[in-house]
């Protein structure tokens, strides 16, 4: 596990690795450690909670064996509590779970932590934050999500950016801010300037010819804008 995560300072982009061509994912895991990413966003989909499906715990076991990336995995399933054991197994270093998906959210929080993992919370679109107001004490991580889950390369949802700065004043320095969905070169300042420290960038980096390249762009992007912060 890589550790330290959410409570690190700094703006870090994750690519998804949703976004990468599966017949050669150690190529693309490789790309961007490679370029010098440190967060590797993992994208669990179960066909249930949404209409697509991506990949398990396995994947990730193979994956973990050949990086030292954070593994940050999303997972976008109906019952999160029957697997987080399976994934923290696998190697996960984070594990975020959705609040539509459970009315035990803060079970899950602790046993998510119990089994080593920082814990992360997620929201749909439609989900106001005061649905995770009684858990943010004790969460490492909040996900806004800027897209509905289930396909990458979907268009920034700009309206989410009310709950992104709404959460900035509730969050503690320690815990981290993701936005993930329509992540790319014109959709980070915004996201930045709102408080999000964690983006999410699949079709951004893995649909470039080059996603070692895409990556270390975006992050001077986001770097630029914090520079330039009045
Ligand atoms: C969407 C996933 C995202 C997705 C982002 O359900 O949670 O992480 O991979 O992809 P882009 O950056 O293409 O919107
Ligand atoms: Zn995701």
């Amino acid at each position: 596990m890589g550790g330290g995560f959410p409570s690190c300072a700094g703006l870090r982009v994750a690519p998804s690795l949703l976004a990468a061509d599966f017949s050669d994912l150690a190529g693309a895991v490789r790309s961007v450690e490679q370029a010098g990413a440190q967060v590797l966003h993992l994208d669990v989909m179960d066909g249930h909670f949404v209409p697509n499906i991506s990949f398990g715990p396995g994947l990730i076991a193979d994956l973990r064996k050949r990086s030292k990336m954070f593994f940050d995995t999303h997972l976008m399933i109906a019952e999160p509590v029957r697997y987080a054991g399976a994934f923290a197994d696998a190697g996960s270093d984070l594990i975020t779970f959705h609040i539509e998906t459970t009315d035990n959210p803060l079970d899950l929080i602790r046993e998510i932590k119990r089994i080593g993992c920082f814990a992360g919370v997620s929201i749909n679109p439609g989900t106001p934050v005061a649905n995770i107001e009684p858990v943010l004490p004790d969460i490492d991580l909040v996900l806004v999500m800027s897209v509905w889950p289930g396909f990458g390369g979907q268009q920034f949802i700009a309206d989410v950016l009310t709950k992104v700065e709404a959460l900035r004043d509730r969050l503690r320095p320690d815990q981290r801010l993701e936005i993930d969905g329509g992540i790319d070169p014109d959709t980070i300042p915004r996201a930045v300037q709102c408080g999000a420290d964690t983006l999410v960038a699949g079709t951004a980096v893995f649909g470039h010819p080059d996603p070692g390249e895409a990556w270390r762009g975006l992050t001077r992007t986001a770097n630029e804008v914090v520079k330039n912060k009045p």
